[in-house]
């Protein structure tokens, strides 16, 4: 049991909760998230949005039943954390861009900081948030609110390029891949559902070039050549 520290919203749905803990998280790995007893059953897998002395933070969209709970929580209330999990980010190499779309910037900023370079483009349907906290970071830093932040992006400026977001922008980046170049070395993180978080249910199966694999516990970023996105 992990006791919150703060539970803010930053725009409309949209939270950041800071739990208490010591974790050795690595870039791009999740926890899953469980803020309530008995139902719903599942854990909500949830990325590390940052970390410091006190615990970790998660920034997060209302999206259906656990997160509307996880947003009506208060400082002294409970969770339970299991992680960190997942692989994360692989050693960015050269000229690196970190890529998000919607609330798929969360895990970027915690990979960002530990980052001599990187540039970050952060894509916003309505609203821009925690932007502050990431213009601190001192990279360069894009915004795109309202429009496809990809575009904004030239793969072959890049040696290294994460892009975290929903699947239609991860199929874009794959193809942005297979057009550019080929300079860089582009991954994806996927948002697959998730049960276990710990690759024992197989819930969370992705089909890649040499077979299946679990998003959980071999991703969830995986090389954007080696997944088959539906
Ligand atoms: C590795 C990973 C990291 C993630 N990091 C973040 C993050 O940092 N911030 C954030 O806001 N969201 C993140 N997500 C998405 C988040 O897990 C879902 O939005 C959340 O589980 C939805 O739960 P719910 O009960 O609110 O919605 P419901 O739709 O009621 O959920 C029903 C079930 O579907 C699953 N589910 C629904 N939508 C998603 C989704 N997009 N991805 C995965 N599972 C889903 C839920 O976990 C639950 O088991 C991440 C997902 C994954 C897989
Ligand atoms: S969520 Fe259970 S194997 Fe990945």
């Amino acid at each position: 049991m992990s006791t919150i520290i703060s539970n803010r919203r930053v725009a409309k749905g949209i939270y950041v909760m800071h739990a208490e803990g010591r974790f050795e998280a690595k870039r791009g790995q999740f926890f899953m998230v469980r803020g309530w007893e008995g139902y719903p059953l599942l854990a909500r897998p949830l990325s590390v949005y940052d970390q410091d002395e006190y615990g970790v933070k998660f920034l997060y969209k209302v999206a259906g039943e656990g997160t509307q709970m996880l947003s009506r929580m208060s400082a002294g209330d409970s969770v339970t954390l299991l992680g960190p999990l997942g692989s994360g980010f692989p050693e960015a190499r050269g000229r690196t861009a970190l890529v998000g779309g919607g609330i798929g910037i969360a895990p970027l900023f915690y990979a960002a900081k530990h980052m001599e370079q990187a540039d970050l483009y952060l894509g916003f349907s309505e609203e821009v948030y925690e932007e502050q906290e990431f213009r601190s970071l001192g990279h360069r830093l894009e915004i795109d609110c309202g429009g496809i932040v990809l575009d904004r992006v030239n793969f072959d400026d890049y040696d290294t390029i994460f892009v975290c977001g929903p699947e239609p922008m991860l199929r874009a980046a794959q193809m942005k891949s297979v057009m550019s170049s080929g300079r860089a070395a582009v991954y994806v993180s996927l948002e697959n559902r998730m049960a276990c978080g710990i690759g024992a249910c197989l819930v969370c199966s992705v089909g890649c070039e040499n077979g299946r694999k679990k998003a959980c516990s071999d991703g969830p970023v995986f090389r954007a050549e080696e997944v088959v996105l539906a």
